[in-house]
């Protein structure tokens, strides 16, 4: 049996593993009178998690850059289902999304931060921060902040993260240079983002600590979506045959977020790192809980600032 075989059989304590699919980790689930809040659900794993939990019953907020693409992608959510427009770079179209979900007053059962970009080769500016850091990490704080308060006393936040977070500069958040005006590097960017979407999730989790409520933060795996749209055309060409040795299909990417985010067995799970489909350990600038509380502070300033 080859190494990459017995990789992709293995399962943890969970009972799932690796090539578990979104379908099979919610087998069994009534999500019927869930109410679950899910950005970037127009392509890959967000669309994938969002049909599947509809699928399960739970009634979903689909959220988009606009609510064009987010009606779109609700043809395959199921009835019930909510299109929001919500641009993660635009603090306008965040504020006014969770204006939208407050005004609806429904209660929710938890928000799956998803949507997210990768490696943009050039660096660019939103607001005065680089962009994937302001896309990934400060749109989905403005979100999950300003809808904290309708999440249910058992609510989940669920942050998509990366074991890219490990290609965060050593000191991991780059205070001194947030949005790398000393030096660009994209795969370097993309890291640091998702080790602020990890951060953040540690830093919701102690706050909610006393409480039901959880936050936890995963890696998917390695999947071949649109979010690779911006790596150059070699290692396209590569990731057909990367994808046949050791690369998970999109139903397995999905899994392990449709698992924390509905999985009874996860009630009280708090302040985790999650990778196929189990309890993992994330690095060392991941469990820095100086660093997520001092990011949590610089975000707020920027976000005071927006
Ligand atoms: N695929 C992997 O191997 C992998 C590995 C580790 C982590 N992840 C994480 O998994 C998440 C899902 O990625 P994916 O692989 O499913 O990629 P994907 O197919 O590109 O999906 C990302 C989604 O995010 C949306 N999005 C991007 N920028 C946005 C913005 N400014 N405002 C609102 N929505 C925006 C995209 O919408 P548009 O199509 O309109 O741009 C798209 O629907 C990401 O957070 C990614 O970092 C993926």
């Amino acid at each position: 049996m080859s190494l990459v075989s017995i990789i992709k059989g293995r399962r943890g304590a969970s009972g799932f593993g690796y090539a578990s699919s979104a379908e099979e980790v919610t087998a069994g689930l009534d999500l019927r009178g869930k109410n679950i809040l899910i950005t970037g659900v127009g392509s890959g794993l967000g669309h994938e998690s969002a049909r599947v939990l509809a699928k399960r019953g739970a009634k979903i907020f689909a959220a988009a850059r606009s609510v064009e693409k987010a009606s779109e992608a609700c043809r395959n959510f199921g009835a019930g289902a909510v299109p929001l427009a919500c641009e993660l770079s635009d603090p306008d179209s965040v504020r006014a999304c969770v204006e939208h979900v407050r005004q609806l007053g429904e209660p929710l059962d938890a928000i799956l931060c998803n949507a997210g970009i990768m490696a943009l080769p050039k660096r660019e500016l939103r607001c005065g921060q680089e962009l994937q850091f302001f896309t990934n990490h400060v749109g989905h704080f403005l979100l999950v902040t300003g809808l904290v308060d309708q999440l249910l006393p058992t609510g989940r936040v669920v942050m998509l993260s990366s074991d890219a977070h490990t290609m965060a500069p050593k000191v991991g958040i780059q205070f001194d240079d947030l949005s790398f005006e000393k030096g660009y590097r994209p795969w370097t960017a993309y890291g640091q983002s998702k080790l602020a979407n990890l951060l953040f999730a540690r830093s919701l989790a102690l706050r909610f600590e006393g409480s039901s409520r959880t936050a936890n933060a995963l890696h998917p795996g390695v999947i071949e979506t649109k979010l690779g749209r911006h790596m150059n055309v070699v290692v396209r060409l590569l990731f057909p045959v990367a994808a046949a040795i050791a690369m998970k299909s999109i139903p397995q990417g999905a899994a392990t977020q449709c698992y924390v985010t509905t999985h009874p067995s996860l009630a009280g799970v708090n302040g985790e790192y999650f990778f196929d489909c189990n309890v993992g350990k994330s690095s060392r600038n991941g469990r820095d809980t100086a660093m997520a509380a001092r990011l949590w502070s610089v975000t707020e300033d920027i976000v005071a600032g927006l």
